[in-house]
């Protein structure tokens, strides 16, 4: 499973892209509306620190908008990924720029056909909202799921499922469970998923035991 970072923040993404264990960045309208920054200095940025995709999603809802917006974040760095939404001019954008070889998320993705409908358009990441369909009392990862059942019985789709609107590591875990191929996480969650006491508890013990040996490997 990849783990991408769902953030604007350059701070979190520079501290975990240090790890090694970052494989790129989705951001959205509203990650870059609460960092405060340009949108296109901030991608820009983060592809100086993450070699892997980093979403930019446009926001013209129509098809001609959204071509001429794809066209200028595309060219900021070729591992941009241009982020559309899941609409029938989402879909026609998709297919067009991937024919053109440009990754593309799919976004707000709520449901299996809506999944079925980006492989159709080739997207190279399809991403079901797991935390906002858990908010109005559905199950987000039922439907990580179905995607995934679907997409198996089709050798000729080659979109990723990018697990999105995550919460909780349980989530993480779950999707890994499945075969998500992708989470994009928060930062605190990812910084999260090492924590647990008796890690905490057990280091304890040895770097106590450890003083007691009076010995010193350098
Ligand atoms: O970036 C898309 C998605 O991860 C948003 O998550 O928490 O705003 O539902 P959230």
């Amino acid at each position: 499973m990849k783990f991408f970072v769902d953030t604007a923040e350059l701070n979190d993404i520079r501290e975990l892209a240090s790890t090694g264990l970052l494989d790129g960045v989705t951001t959205n309208p509203s990650l870059i509306a609460k960092s405060g920054r340009d949108f296109k200095e901030t991608i820009a940025e983060i592809c100086k620190v993450v070699s892997g995709p980093v979403s930019a999603e446009v926001a013209a809802t129509d098809y001609d908008g959204m071509m001429r917006e794809a066209e200028v974040l595309r060219k900021i760095a070729a591992h941009v990924t241009i982020k559309v939404p899941m609409t029938l001019d989402g879909l026609k954008a998709c297919k067009a720029l991937t024919g053109d070889g440009t990754m593309v998320n799919v976004t707000l993705c709520f449901s299996a056909n809506q999944a079925l409908l980006a492989a159709k358009a080739g997207a190279t990441f399809v991403s079901p909202f797991i935390g906002r369909l858990d908010d109005i009392g559905l199950d987000g990862m039922e439907l990580i799921r179905e995607i995934r059942a679907i997409y198996d019985n089709y050798d000729d789709f080659r979109t990723d499922i990018l697990a999105a609107s995550i919460r909780t590591v349980n989530h993480v875990r779950d999707a890994a469970l499945i075969g998500a191929d992708v989470a994009t996480v928060p930062p605190a969650i990812l910084k999260a998923l090492v924590k647990h006491p008796l890690t905490d508890a057990g280091l304890t013990q040895f770097v106590a035991d450890w003083k007691k040996t009076g010995q010193s490997i350098l």
